[in-house]
């Protein structure tokens, strides 16, 4: 039987630290479905569209990888595509009591999805999409911690991340 996981998140925009958790995710699982949330209620930077689009590009180098998107149910979706399990990175103490809830809720909704959580690596513990948009935002260099398609998209945004470092204001 083929292990498939999906690592279900808003991906707004994906950073190194989700590419770590794939990497991690890969020698587990022999497939990881990497699935953006429609969720109209919420405000994101980039339209689902664009965050496909750079999961997508992101993941080109990954064997056993699909980037794709889904609506309701994240265990709905995951009994569709055939997924045993749903994979989560934990970063810092303050994920957890957010994940346990969302854990618990899934394994109440589906009892045969199982939520597997990998921590991410040192380097990754204090990242997050929101503060690598709050930075990028005001022109901090945030190169190292997001890939190639998605710094370009964040200059796109805020023209003051491609100016030099001495040029910025403040
Ligand atoms: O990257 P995020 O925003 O932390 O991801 C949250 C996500 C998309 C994993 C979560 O909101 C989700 O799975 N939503 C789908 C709806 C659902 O199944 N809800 C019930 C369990 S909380």
């Amino acid at each position: 039987m083929e292990r498939i996981a999906i690592y279900p998140g808003s991906f707004d925009p994906v950073t190194n630290g989700h590419l770590d958790i794939v990497e991690r995710g890969l020698k587990l699982f022999d497939k990881i479905i990497v699935a953006i949330l429609l969720n109209p209620k919420k405000q994101f930077l980039f339209p689902i569209e664009d965050r496909l689009e750079m999961l997508k590009a992101s993941m080109r180098d990954f064997p056993n990888v699909e980037a794709d998107a889904f609506d309701g149910l994240l265990v709905d979706y995951a009994a569709r595509r055939g997924a045993q399990a749903v994979l989560r990175g934990l970063r810092a103490l303050s994920d957890f009591e957010f994940e346990f809830q969302m854990a618990l809720m899934n394994r109440r909704l589906n009892r045969e999805v199982q939520t597997v959580f990998l921590m991410t690596g040192m380097r990754w513990i204090y990242t997050s999409s929101s503060i690598i948009k709050e930075a990028a935002q005001f022109g901090g260099d945030v190169e190292d911690m997001v890939p190639p398609v998605v710094l370009a998209r964040l200059k796109e945004k805020f023209p003051a991340l491609s100016q030099p470092h001495g040029d910025r204001p403040g």
